[in-house]
């Protein structure tokens, strides 16, 4: 295979980030994973204000992660960006970004799946053929390669576990990002062994629900007493250990469904420290390797869609221009799968 140097740019939401991937004696090197997050005091992603973000941030992000890569325009010889899924106003400024670059200085192009793209970024810690426990803000779904494609094989049935859990947060007064917050607190309830105030448990065949648990929750800070710091603390212990038990389960189900060795986490739900707790037991239990990638590859980055793309290249695909519109609605079960 002959070295590929590739420029990565992830655009499917609050993140643009920009990576430097090299692909050399079949080898991937990270040389650079740069970004640039979107954040609010208050009110959640507004997709206008997010776009003015990307368009104000791009340029500076891009040259950052050449910079840090030690690399020039000149020495990039593919182009890879998330098409899809995400929200529109967000993709479409990576898009444009992309495009302009490859025309400019005629460099090959590579539409990718962002949640593919968190499964394929296990490669680098020697995975080969994983399933996928996604959970971020917007996504929640246990992903694997079966019968020749990437499926779904458990979703949330509403919100996103991250969205839950920012939604919770903000009504204990906790601020955004809320999930950070809600880890430390249930540690300290942890440490000095709190007890568990018993929650519903919503697990449907493969499927996870949260709406209706955040509606009891509301309704109980909203009638409670939660002054407390004390009882803040084991509220948030007490609905970790209740979503991640889900979350689990059905994980656990996907692998014995499927009859893989090897678990991996992906998005930024993942880097809660009882997620990858659980998840450790769980793949101890069953004989399973557990890969939990660095934190700044779990949270949407780069690095992952220049991985993904560069597997893509090499297996002789290439999006045309006239082919790079975004993909907001992608599904992880409509990706043309034929690099495995
Ligand atoms: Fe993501």
């Amino acid at each position: 295979m002959p070295k590929i140097t590739c420029l990565a740019i992830e655009s499917t939401a609050h993140t643009f980030g920009v990576s430097v991937v090299e692909f050399r004696k079949n080898k991937f090197s990270i040389l650079s994973n740069v970004r640039d997050m979107y954040k609010t005091i208050k009110g959640g992603m507004i997709p206008v204000q997010l776009s003015e973000h990307h368009m104000e941030c791009f340029d500076q992000v891009i040259k950052e992660a050449l910079s840090r890569a030690n690399r020039s325009l000149k020495d990039i010889n593919l182009i890879a960006f998330s098409q899809g899924p995400g929200i529109g106003h967000a993709l479409r400024i990576g898009a444009a970004a992309v495009r302009s670059l490859s025309i400019q200085n005629k460099i090959k192009l590579i539409g990718v799946n962002h949640c593919v793209a968190h499964l394929e970024i296990a490669s680098i810690y020697s995975a080969k053929d994983p399933v996928l426990l996604y959970a971020s803000g917007a996504n929640t779904q246990v992903i694997a390669y079966d019968g020749g494609k990437y499926r779904v094989f458990g979703e949330t049935l509403d919100i996103g576990i991250g969205n839950f859990l920012d939604s919770f947060g903000r009504e204990l007064g906790l601020g955004f990002p809320a999930g950070p917050k809600i880890d430390e607190m249930a540690q300290k309830a942890r440490a000095r062994n709190a007890k568990y105030i018993e929650l519903p448990y919503n697990v449907k065949g493969m499927d996870v629900s949260f709406s209706g648990l955040f509606t009891l929750l509301k309704n109980m800070i909203k009638l409670g007493n939660y002054d407390s710091l004390e009882k803040k603390e084991d509220l948030c212990f007490s609905v970790q250990e209740t979503v991640f038990a889900m979350l689990l389960e059905v994980t656990e189900r996907a692998l014995a469904h499927c009859e893989k060795t090897e678990l991996v986490l992906g998005g930024g739900v993942a880097c809660n420290s009882r997620l990858k707790e659980m998840s450790q037991i769980m793949c101890k239990e069953r004989d399973v390797k557990c890969i939990i990638p660095e934190n700044q590859y779990l949270v949407d980055n780069a690095a992952m869609i220049g991985v993904l793309g560069i597997k893509m290249l090499n297996a002789g695909n290439i999006t045309k221009i006239k082919d790079s519109r975004i993909n907001p609605y992608e599904r992880t079960d409509d990706v043309k799968v034929n690099w495995k």
